[in-house]
């Protein structure tokens, strides 16, 4: 079947030929897919050969019904013996006509089969893939593009699995025995049938360079059109304050006109080919049978050969003509497949971390053990290269070492930085926005790999600790709140997937979410939707403090985590993160002084620098920066 494919796709010298990168590349790893289900996968050639051996075979009657059969019989009357051998033969041709059927039944199920299960796993690895990226992927491009890919690309591969494999297989089988079949016949008829298949093979390949390269412009205007729906879905409210609907829906309009451009383009060479393919079939078909009424004329041939014959053209440009139209399925088959390996292949978050956190219990000398037990007792498994194994107990010591970093290297966003928190130390980043302080909390929970100096975790680099480990140690609440669809319940739960009802009733408290929870009308079965658009900003981060109280970290991160609250609800959720924050290290940003006054450390940061560093007097009394943030910004709580 790489045959056809593999023959057509070659590259044209120059012009503007955009075919997938590595087409050879991208089949293969196509194949190895499809080749998973190897049992379906030979199921569907044997039945795809069975059906079209079926259609040329049965064609082979034709011939002797009509020289051996019919024509004995013209001008004689009808009697039981001349019949009957006539009934018997197409008896015979009957059933190899019903194998034929039944074999191509037999084909479309196992290719329905074939096709869906591929999906399934090209869907699973691309998901797989997409979890693993880091963070700096998805800033780098619109969630619809990438979206785009789940939805056109794959249905691209639909398509070409569930029809164009087939298609390639039984041509492949119908036109390689029809022509050694009409060769036999007449090998004067089949050189005017070969002489027209080069003129449609010429054609094909003229019109496919030409739609490959909008076929491809499609599958990418077709990407843009969904990120740009999923933008505006997201972004509604914000279109509708400023008033932005004209420009939105003209917006939408012209990468609507491009799409349908490079659509019409691709569509308008593809559809050509198939009149022209059954316009000179029909030709090829006109100057067979009057080539043939010479040669029968002299002799050469009989009635019965000319009638297989024209039957035989049939069955060789039928499929050739198929498979030309399958061509542009394939192309853009090829193309989507391309753009989903080429997320497949993205490079992984790095993670050659082999520290990993294991419960412990404290045994009689005072050192730490390992248990399978849920202790409350932390600590890091070391495994070091000569196969020993140390541990160290997790108590949320952090330290940063000159660390610089920035998002592109084109903008560096943090300068040497250096701080650390000591275990239960409550650290507290203040600054202008845009400073660097969501910045600083990320490259903890390593969302981002640093350039330069050192992060350690309890003395050990974070880089050596295993991802999932450490953010399993570190509660984070993130700046923009995220929930998912479900019940506020299951939304609490993400920060413990083990936590029991009492224990979200808990954390709910602790968070002072409790109360609204309540008197919800579902309480904490209430369902929440569209990011739980039904709740108000400020409930919203008490259920995200709930979901990190829940988690029971030793380290926890709060990315302005109140800002969104009313003085009053502030005032009650402080007592309840005061209760949270006991015995734990605490990097809390903050707007409010509220909550940084009573820090340990304050690091204010301007430009990426800290600039100054020290507890609330001691700042107050530098009358530096935070000393301006606090008679400044900060007056009005
Ligand atoms: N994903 C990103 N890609 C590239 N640059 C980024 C990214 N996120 C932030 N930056 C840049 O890094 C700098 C610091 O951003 P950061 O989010 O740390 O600020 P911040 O101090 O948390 O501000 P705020 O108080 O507004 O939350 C900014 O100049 C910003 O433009
Ligand atoms: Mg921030």
């Amino acid at each position: 079947m790489a045959g056809p494919m593999g023959g057509g796709p070659r590259r044209g010298p120059r012009g503007p030929v955009q075919k997938p990168k590595n087409a050879k590349g991208t089949i293969i790893r196509l194949f190895r897919y499809i080749l998973k289900h190897k049992g379906l996968f030979i199921g569907m050639l044997v039945f795809a050969a069975i059906s079209s051996l079926a259609t040329v075979s049965g064609s082979l009657f034709i011939k002797p019904i009509v020289d051996d059969y019919l024509t004995p019989m013209v001008g004689q009357e009808f009697t039981k013996e001349l019949v009957a051998p006539l009934i018997r033969i197409m008896i015979l041709m009957g059933s190899i006509f019903l194998c034929g059927a039944l074999a191509s039944f037999g084909q479309s199920k196992c290719s329905v089969w074939l096709t869906q299960r591929t999906l399934n796993t090209l869907r699973k690895d691309l998901f797989d893939a997409l979890s693993d990226l880091p963070i700096s992927f998805f800033d780098s491009r619109p969630n619809g593009e990438i979206m785009s890919r789940f939805t056109n690309d794959v249905e691209t591969l639909r398509m070409f699995i569930s029809q164009g494999l087939t298609q390639f297989i039984s041509s492949g089988i119908m036109i390689v025995g029809s022509f050694f079949i009409m060769l036999f016949l007449s090998w004067q008829m089949t050189l005017i049938v070969i002489a027209m298949v080069i003129v449609m093979v010429f054609i094909t390949r003229t019109l496919g360079k030409k739609s490959a390269f909008f076929f491809k412009k499609q599958q990418e205007q077709l990407g843009s059109v969904n990120g740009y729906i999923e933008e505006i879905i997201e972004g509604q409210k914000v279109v509708k304050v400023f008033n932005h609907e004209g420009e939105v829906v003209s917006h939408f309009g012209d990468i609507n006109e491009n799409l349908r451009k490079a659509a019409t383009s691709a569509n308008t060479f593809a559809s050509m080919l198939g009149p022209i393919m059954n316009n000179l079939a029909h030709i090829t078909y006109a100057l067979t049978a009057a080539v043939g009424g010479l040669l029968a004329i002299k002799k050469a041939m009989t009635a019965g050969d000319i009638v297989a014959f024209l039957q035989y053209i049939r069955s060789f440009t039928q499929p050739i003509s198929n498979i030309t139209q399958q061509f542009n399925n394939a192309l853009m088959a090829l193309a989507g497949a391309e753009r989903i390996f080429d997320i497949i292949d993205q490079k992984p978050e790095i993670d050659e971390g082999y520290v990993v956190l294991v419960n412990a219990k404290l045994n009689d000398k005072g050192e730490i053990e390992e248990t399978e037990k849920h202790t409350g007792i932390w600590a890091w498994k070391h495994t070091h290269g000569d196969g020993t194994v140390t541990y160290t107990r997790l108590a949320g010591d952090i330290v940063f070492e000159d660390v610089t970093f920035g998002y592109t290297d084109e903008k560096t966003v943090l300068h040497d930085v250096s701080l650390y928190a000591k275990p239960g130390q409550k650290i507290a980043f203040v600054g202008s926005t845009g400073a660097g302080k969501t910045t600083i909390t990320n490259l903890i929970n390593r969302f981002y790999e640093i350039q330069e100096g050192k992060i350690r975790y309890d003395g050990i680099n974070i880089q050596k600790i295993k991802k999932d480990d450490l953010r399993r140690s570190l509660g984070i609440v993130l700046q923009d709140t995220h929930l998912f669809t479900g019940t506020i319940e299951d939304n609490i739960r993400y920060g413990n997937l083990e936590a029991t009802h009492e224990d979200i009733v808990r954390a709910a408290k602790t968070a002072n979410a409790h109360s609204f929870i309540e008197n919800l009308p579902d309480g904490y079965n209430t369902m929440l939707t569209g990011d739980g658009a039904n709740l108000s900003q400020g409930q919203r981060q008490l259920l995200s403090i709930a979901r990190a109280a829940v988690a029971d970290p030793p380290v926890l991160i709060l990315d302005e985590a109140t800002s969104s609250i009313d003085t009053r609800t502030e005032k009650q959720i402080e007592k309840g993160m005061d209760a949270l924050m006991e015995g734990r290290t605490v990097f809390v940003i903050a707007h409010r002084l509220s909550t940084v006054r009573n820090a340990n450390a304050i690091m204010v940061l301007e430009n990426g620098r800290i600039i100054e560093r020290g507890d609330h007097d001691d700042l107050i009394e530098q009358k530096g920066k935070y000393y301006q943030l606090y008679t400044g910004s900060f007056e009005e709580n």
